[in-house]
């Protein structure tokens, strides 16, 4: 899937992204001092820095099946607990957290539903679960252009929209049937500012994530038209890409 990468690559491609959601997550959350809160598929830790800024290093644990995100989480966040696991199994008691979150994870979930249904068994009773996804289907995630421009040269590629939680009421769903209950659906963006082309381009080489191990399939003649489709779809630098996820917040 693209994310057995190093933490670094991560941070350059999708990270300068996620970091702006975290604290709009946790505000959908409520997540709030004196108490636990558990991040499920931390990746790196951009959300696990923002727990760990509202509770503390003691009361947040991170769960991530990507063995370089798990070291990387687990140097940048010192004494936060963080495992080797998947949504779906996660290896927590239940009802052990106030809160429980997932940043940008559904998506990939092999069962989204099963991992929705774990994170509502790890919350306590009346406890706050929370996600979100890119609006994907909607286009107006940070990779927009980018599948636009692969759709431009290969119509049949499959890109990210038809994942789950991606179209605008599918993670309420989702929710919905794991369960949980009070849901309630909203919309959190990251604006981020790229100073040109080039700096928004070379993080796709990475291999990160479905595009990123799109591009690394290309030969260099396809990788080259891809970017000069890029190129020609994005605003004259410096440019603003404003990212729109689904957010949704639950109670177990
Ligand atoms: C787009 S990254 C999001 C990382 C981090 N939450 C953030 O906001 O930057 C998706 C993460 O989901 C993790 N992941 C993939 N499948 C998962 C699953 N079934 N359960 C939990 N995490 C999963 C990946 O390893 C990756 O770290």
């Amino acid at each position: 899937m693209g994310f057995d990468v190093a933490a670094d690559a991560y941070d350059r491609f999708m990270g300068r992204y996620s970091v702006g959601l975290a604290a709009q997550l946790a505000d959908l959350a409520g997540v709030t001092g004196g108490q636990r809160a558990l991040d499920v598929g931390c990746g790196p830790g951009a959300l696990t820095r923002e727990l760990v800024a509202r509770l503390g290093p003691g009361d947040v644990a991170a769960a991530d099946p990507s063995e370089p995100f798990v070291a990387a989480a687990r140097s940048r966040n010192p004494g936060v607990d963080v495992r080797l696991a998947s949504a779906e199994q996660l290896p927590f008691g239940d009802d052990e957290f106030d809160a429980v979150l997932a940043q940008l994870v559904v998506h990939f979930m092999a069962d989204p539903v099963a991992g929705l249904r774990e994170m509502a068994r790890v919350a306590r009773p009346g406890g706050a679960v929370a996600a979100c996804v890119w609006d994907h289907a909607g286009g107006q995630g940070p990779l927009g252009v980018f599948w636009e421009s692969v759709h431009a040269l290969d119509a049949v590629v499959r890109d990210e929209s038809g994942l789950a939680g991606a179209r605008e009421g599918h993670l309420l769903e989702l929710f919905a049937a794991a369960g949980l209950r009070e849901t309630e659906q909203t919309v959190i963006a990251a604006r981020v500012e790229h100073p040109s082309f080039e700096e928004w381009w070379e993080p796709f080489t990475l291999g990160v994530g479905p595009a990123g191990a799109y591009v690394a399939g290309l030969g260099p003649d396809d990788r080259d038209r891809l970017r000069e489709q890029c190129r020609a779809r994005l605003p004259a630098p410096p440019f603003t890409v404003t990212a729109r996820a689904w957010a949704v917040r639950g109670r177990a």
